[in-house]
């Protein structure tokens, strides 16, 4: 199997989505599917995904198709689904709180342990069954509890110097929502930044695009 440090970007962006068509598709109890089938539900081309799954070692079989749970399984594997990350959310606002509540993030490889907030007024406020702590309080947690994920939903100013001090207390990967391209300036480091509104982008750009000519 090829170390996944070395597959392209772009096929580490599908997995989730294979992932989770599997994960359906496991839900209503379908225990093998060929990769016609898988293409016609996903609207990709069958050779794409044989392609895909490759990267990895393949895991279909000659006129089987793929195995629906082991197929799910392994690339959660890789996915590091299993691993439990030990995550904080910094910035307990109107978007850390939707995300702490609504993401799940423990079907996703992470375990939420701690929210934090500059505010003093929101400490000791339960979000997602957690006590909102105060930031004074981040470094003594994460040498108590060594968190490895840190999501921020802090305003654009102050992301730098948060995410420059989560390093130092041993944050090694930023789920970064604050609309601050938090750049990889340290080694071994990960970073996802999200802009929900890149998304919209797209969209516009698709309905900017409707052939309007009938
Ligand atoms: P908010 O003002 O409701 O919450 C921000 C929270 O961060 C506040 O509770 C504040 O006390 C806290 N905070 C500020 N500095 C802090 C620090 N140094 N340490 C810990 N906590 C700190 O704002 P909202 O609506 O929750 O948005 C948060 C950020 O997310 C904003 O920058 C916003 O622009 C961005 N955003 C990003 C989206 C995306 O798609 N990436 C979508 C929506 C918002």
């Amino acid at each position: 199997m090829a170390k996944n440090g070395s597959i392209s970007t772009s096929v580490i962006k599908r997995l989730p989505r294979y992932y989770r068509f599997l994960g359906e598709l496991k839900k209503q109890g379908v225990e093998r599917i060929s990769s016609r089938e898988l293409s016609q539900l996903m609207k990709l081309t069958a050779s794409q995904i044989r392609q895909d799954l490759n990267c990895f070692g393949g895991f279909g079989q000659q006129g089987y198709g793929y195995h629906v749970d082991s197929l799910h399984f392994e690339i959660g594997k890789i996915l590091g689904v299993d691993k439990n990350f030990k995550t904080i959310l910094i910035g307990a606002g109107n978007l850390g709180r939707a995300i702490a509540t609504h993401i799940n993030f423990e079907t996703r490889g992470c375990k939420l342990i701690g929210i934090f907030d500059i505010n003093p007024e929101l400490t000791g406020v339960e979000v997602a069954g957690l006590k909102v702590l105060h930031t004074d309080e981040l470094e003594a947690f994460c040498k108590e509890n060594s968190p490895f994920v840190a999501v921020l939903c802090t305003p654009k100013a102050n992301t730098q110097k948060i995410a420059d001090d989560l390093v130092r207390m041993g944050i090694k990967a930023f789920w970064n929502y604050s609309h601050y391209d938090l750049s990889i300036d340290y080694d071994n480091i990960v970073v996802e930044n999200v802009h929900l509104g890149d998304s919209l982008l797209c969209l516009t750009y698709g309905a900017n695009n409707i052939d309007n000519k009938e």
